[in-house]
């Protein structure tokens, strides 16, 4: 297993504190990502819930859509935590993610430990226009 950089191991730990925020009365399973661009800014966001459950929205396109809206398109990294044994980023928001950063790195927890993928492993052929 490829041991994680200073940097990435940095990040993973603002995932893992920002997650306490999180708003998921519904599900109970709270989840914090940070997603770093290349000029060493971080955005970190939460998964919001709704009572409307389909209007949920996940941590990681949360983090995206405050680094997008705030001009920083050039991203480099997105960790993610939750408090479960694994937790890799769901299908839908590995789609959003490559449309912005396909290069970019995720950082994960898979069996209780943070990992490195390349964001194309975790979504070959991904949808392009
Ligand atoms: N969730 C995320 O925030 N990111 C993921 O990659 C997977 C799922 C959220 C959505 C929902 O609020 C809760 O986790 C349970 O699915």
């Amino acid at each position: 297993m490829v041991e994680l950089s200073k940097d990435d191991a940095d990040l993973y730990e603002r995932a893992r504190a920002v997650a306490a925020r999180a708003y998921a009365p519904y599900s109970g399973f709270a989840v914090g990502a940070a997603l770093r661009a290349a000029d060493g800014t971080i955005f970190s966001a939460v998964n919001v819930e709704n009572a409307s459950y389909g209007l949920t929205s996940c941590a990681e396109r949360n983090a995206l859509f405050a680094a997008v809206s705030a001009g920083s398109r050039h991203l480099e990294a997105i960790a993610i935590h939750a408090d479960a044994e694994s937790v890799p980023p769901c299908g839908a928001c590995r789609q959003v993610l490559s449309e912005l950063a396909p290069e970019m790195r995720v950082i994960w927890r898979r069996a209780g430990v943070p990992v490195v993928s390349a964001l194309a492993d975790l979504l070959p052929e991904r949808f392009v226009l």
